[in-house]
């Protein structure tokens, strides 16, 4: 080959590796799987390698990283790197919004326009470019001097390392916020995990400590990427275009320039836009793939910007409402034990109440010993309290520079705090458990609980506490003792009238009419779910029949594996679950006789589905049995061109893009419960 063909086909190289990063960071729409940009990669680093006459500085192989550094070089900001004011709450932005419209004596009905993006919580970076150059990377620093982080920044994909087009300004320098996406930080925690090292607490520090690498060789393994808020030093050549006159603009001038800006970012008329976009974002908060602490508020015109200008540390026109925290410090008051329906007995840590995730936590699982000890929590540690989102909260670990004299380990109780029997804690199983059974108080409410709720036998008018009150009172001692309530019994209870107990009796009596796979759900064995109790109604067709399976017989069954096998096996061996069982059917619950369909009956044999996303009426495993109980085949993997079609949840990412493409149908919950109720009578 001649040099100027390699020469071409060097250039040619790089220039679909930089659209494909392009592509991926900015447009956020990946245009070739990673096997085929690996692939060019490859291609890439070879040819380099036989000609490394051809290298320069901005080919997309110089990302890889460099010789470690012995310390960062001080950098001196031309233009200060700011900080920004911030609101708390909404009058706080009201204020704001009053303050820039007095100081530029606007009358009230004048709205301002504002430029709103999320506000990530990365790690401030200044990118200086020249000629379209990436030229040098810094860090904020003090905001007056920061650190030469230029290594580590290249090895950063997102960031370009020569702007696209040619309008840009000879001298710019970018301003932004280099962050770990969530699935990232995920994934490099569980490296870390594997090779026994110490895990990052949260997204932003990990982006720190890539960042902060000598080695820029580590940087480039970390899943680092970039997003432009912004610019500080600009100079211009000659008869070259200025920087549009709205930040919104200079952002998507920016995005056409190769930089990566948050997709959410809008413009805004007035502050009553303002508030409601808070609203919107805190509602997508937690579906989001990055972490964000809030939303800056930018005066959109530039000319405005200018005649509000800075005060100390921080501009007039901008200002950041954040959200409520995520993460709160408070002090672990107490450990309780708690005992479940299958007799786990759970630590619950008892907290002084701290406002996190915008509530107020009082009480944090602590889910189980194995847990505790990770940890290493005691009672008198301060713990941080986590709560994103909808998420239950959870004490996310201890600050261990504050823990007090005397601190208290949390011990396992022996003896089950309800019942007093003995706790037991099984080689290789997280939970302890009371091994009282339903003879613990504890367990049995929440064993009727379960029995009674929606799903099982579906008690209508049997809430938690009036479960609670029955068992204290002595008149539910077993699961049967339900069909025997009287009436005088029930009205005479706790804000029970003779009209409420009326009623409840009635749906009692209703509930004895149910199915086989109900009736074995709602017993709640360990591991028998919907859709299970459903395939074992199917395959067995009576209960005799389950009861007498052994271990082998039972894992016939399409979602019976040996753990579900060997929970089934331990519960119906037990005498007090048969005699359960017995005085169950004597009082009168019965269900119909099982019809045995053949496979080409079956509502839905012969269709094929794909499935994916979140649901929220059940969990997609659940979903695909049940679906399978009717007959279809389903497949939680790519879509083909042989799918019927695909029923998508929430979040549905790449294979809802996959059947669009292949022009597949595609089906919401709605539609699949719509599914699931015509074909699913008879169980
Ligand atoms: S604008 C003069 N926009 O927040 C304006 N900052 O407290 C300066 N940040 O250190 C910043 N996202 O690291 C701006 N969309 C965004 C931001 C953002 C995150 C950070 C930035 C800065 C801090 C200011």
């Amino acid at each position: 080959m001649t040099e100027s063909t390699v020469e071409q086909q060097i250039a040619a190289l790089r220039c679909e590796i930089d659209e494909h990063n392009y592509r991926y960071y900015v447009e956020d729409e990946p245009s070739v799987p990673d096997a085929e940009y690996d692939r060019l990669f490859q291609q890439l680093l070879q040819l380099e390698q036989q000609h490394p006459q051809l290298l320069i500085a901005s080919s997309p192989s110089q990302r890889v990283g460099a010789a470690a550094l012995g310390s960062f070089q001080q950098v001196q900001h031309e233009v200060p790197m700011l900080s920004l004011d911030n609101a708390f709450n909404d009058q706080d932005l009201v204020d704001f919004d009053r303050r820039v419209r007095d100081r530029l004596k606007l009358s009230d009905d004048y709205p301002i326009e504002y430029g709103a993006e999320p506000k990530l919580d990365g790690i401030a970076v200044s990118l200086l470019y020249e000629q379209g150059q990436l030229v040098r990377g810094a860090t904020r620093g003090d905001g007056a001097v920061g650190e030469n982080i230029s290594l580590n920044v290249r090895t950063i994909n997102a960031i370009p390392l020569q702007l696209r087009g040619t309008d840009w300004p000879q001298r710019l320098e970018v301003r932004g916020e280099i962050y770990l996406p969530k699935a990232g930080f995920d994934a490099l925690n569980a490296r870390m995990r594997a090779s026994d090292l110490k895990e990052f607490v949260n997204p932003r520090n990990a982006a720190a400590g890539s960042l902060r690498q000598l080695d820029s060789a580590v940087t480039a393994t970390r899943p680092l990427t970039f997003c432009a808020y912004g610019f500080g030093v600009v100079e211009y050549a000659e008869g070259q275009n200025r920087l549009p006159d709205s930040h919104t603009q200079l952002l998507l001038q920016f995005k056409r320039w190769g930089l990566p800006i948050n997709p959410e970012m809008a413009s805004l008329n007035g502050i009553q836009a303002c508030l409601d976009y808070y609203q919107q974002l805190a509602a997508k908060r937690a579906s989001l793939g990055y972490e964000i602490d809030g939303i800056v508020y930018k005066v959109n015109p530039r000319a405005l910007q200018q005649q509000l200008g800075f005060v100390a540390r921080a501009p007039r026109w901008a200002i950041a409402r954040k959200f409520p925290a995520q993460e709160e410090i408070t002090r672990l008051l107490d450990v309780d034990f708690q005992v479940g329906r299958t007799g786990a007995v759970t630590p619950v840590a008892r907290l002084e109440p701290v406002f996190v995730g915008g509530v107020t936590v009082s009480n944090a699982t602590l889910h189980n010993m194995d847990e505790v000890e990770r940890l290493d929590v005691r009672i008198g540690d301060s713990v941080v309290v986590r709560r994103a989102g909808d998420v239950i909260p959870q004490v996310a670990r201890v600050v261990l520079e504050r823990r007090p004299d005397g601190a208290c380990i949390v011990e396992l109780p022996q003896a089950c705090p309800v019942c007093g029997s003995q706790v037991e804690r099984i080689e290789g199983e997280a939970a302890a458990r009371c091994s009282g059974g339903v003879s613990c108080s504890a367990q049995r409410k929440q064993a009727i609980k379960h029995y009674v709720s929606r799903k099982a036998m579906d008690i209508d008018g049997l809430g938690d506490k009036l479960v609670d009150l029955l068992v204290d009172k002595g008149l539910l001692q077993q699961l049967a003792d339900l069909y025997q309530l009287q009436h005088p019994q029930v009205a005479g209870l706790d804000r029970m009238g003779d009209k409420s107990a009326d009623n409840l009796l009635a749906s009692i009596e209703l509930s004895k009419q149910t199915t086989l796979a109900k009736f074995l759900y709602s017993l709640g064995i360990r591991e028998v779910g919907e859709a299970t109790a459903g395939s074992l109604a199917r395959h067995f067709l009576t209960l005799d029949a389950i009861i007498a399976a052994d271990e082998e017989d039972l894992q016939q069954v399409s979602d019976v594996g040996p753990v579900v096998a060997q929970h089934l096996q331990l519960f119906l061996q037990q005498p007090q679950n048969l005699e359960s069982i017995r005085a169950l059917t004597a009082a009168g619950v019965t269900w119909p006789e099982v019809k045995v369909v053949s496979a080409e009956q079956q509502p839905l044999a012969g269709r094929s589905f794909a499935i994916t996303g979140k649901f929220e009426a059940m969990a997609r495993p659940d979903a695909k049995a049940r679906l399978e109980a009717l007959g279809a085949k389903v497949t939680t993997g790519v879509p083909t061109a042989k799918t019927d079609a695909l029923i998508a949840g929430a979040k549905a990412g790449s294979k809802l893009a996959k059947a669009q493409a292949l022009g597949i149908e595609v089906w919401d919950e709605a539609k699949l419960l719509e599914l699931l109720q015509a074909g699913d009578s008879t169980l």
